[in-house]
């Protein structure tokens, strides 16, 4: 089931633009863990769609920026590059509004298989994909084709976002998937859906976790679940029983924010699956590298002298 090593990670969902007013951010999730991919020479493809407007050129400067491939890269003639409207409150916290019907909810059936068919190397050995994207019914019915038609690995970030969560896309996510990725808050979810545990119940013992998260792993037929704890690390849960904690990972020296955070562990270890790295040396590097994220303000490094530490480190 595993692919060659040197085939690429295939990268589908939002690129999109957070609006701060006063100042334009390029995110998504997925072009997040493309960007870093690529800022490592991991051969990756995004798949994705814009409008032809300003917000669609400063998704374009940054595949420019970080040398990626505008294969997959479709533009829409009619709706917007994707928006989320972020207003600054009190205390530090934000209030998003993830605008609907956006150009990526659009992403074109045929335009990006014949992006994957034309891959360099054959085949993807990876698939990522996550839950935002599926939102509306043209990208979500594109991705269910793409996956059928891929032989890849298909790797799951939940990534639910507040009001975006649809308990009918996650199941069908994680059937699909054969690693998911959760946040505690995810995994709480899911606990209510799968199992009735409800989020105000009396907090469960570890083992308890530890065997709810194998249900999980059985019920959808994961080969491996993995749950991020923000500052406590991360847990991997494979179909195998086997249970590998992180919880010492170099702390970073000071948290700027923690946007991104889930993206970058997402990332490295994809690269670490993609170069053939040792699991707990590939989960050890991601925590490190996603604490790292959270030193810096925003979810990518404005600066790509950013990934030269962390090449040398990991030649
Ligand atoms: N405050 C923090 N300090 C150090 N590392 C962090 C912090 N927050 C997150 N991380 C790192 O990022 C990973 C993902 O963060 P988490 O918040 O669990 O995911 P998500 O961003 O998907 O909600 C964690 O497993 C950890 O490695
Ligand atoms: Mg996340």
């Amino acid at each position: 089931m595993s692919a060659p090593v040197s085939a690429a990670t295939v990268v589908f969902g939002e690129a999109l633009v957070d609006d701060f007013t006063t100042e334009q951010v390029v995110g998504g999730a997925p072009f997040n863990v493309a960007r870093h991919l690529a800022a490592f020479m991991a051969p990756q493809l995004m798949l994705t769609r814009i409008g032809d407007d300003k917000p669609g050129l400063a998704v374009r400067a940054e595949f420019e920026r970080f040398a990626m491939s505008e294969a997959g890269l479709q533009v829409d003639a009619i709706e917007e590059t994707g928006r989320v409207l972020v207003e600054r409150r009190a205390r530090g916290s934000h209030r998003f509004t993830i605008l609907p019907n956006q150009a990526y909810d659009f992403i074109d059936r045929a335009q990006a298989q014949a992006a994957l068919d034309a891959l360099a190397g054959g085949p993807p050995g990876i698939f990522y994909f996550g839950t935002l994207a599926q939102r509306h019914e043209r990208s979500r019915a594109t991705l269910m084709a793409l996956l059928r038609a891929t032989p890849a690995l298909r790797y799951l970030d939940l990534n639910l976002r507040n009001g975006q969560a649809d308990e009918r896309i996650v199941t069908r996510s994680l059937q699909e998937a054969n690693i998911a990725k959760v946040n505690e808050e995810e995994l709480q979810a899911m606990f209510g859906w799968y199992f009735q545990i409800k989020p105000d119940a009396p907090p469960m013992a570890a083992d308890e976790v530890h065997a709810s998260c194998q249900a999980l792993l059985q019920m959808f037929s994961l080969d491996a679940l993995i749950v991020t704890l923000g500052h406590r690390g991360s847990v991997y849960f494979g179909a195998d029983g086997q249970v590998l904690m992180h919880r010492d990972n170099p702390a970073p020296p000071f948290v700027i924010d923690t946007v991104g955070a889930g993206d970058a562990f997402s990332a490295i270890f994809l690269l670490g699956r993609m170069r053939g790295w040792p699991l707990d040396v590939s989960l050890a590097r991601a925590n490190e590298f996603a604490g790292a994220i959270c030193a810096i303000p925003g979810a990518v490094p404005r600066d790509l002298g950013f990934y030269d530490q962390w090449m040398r480190k990991w030649r």
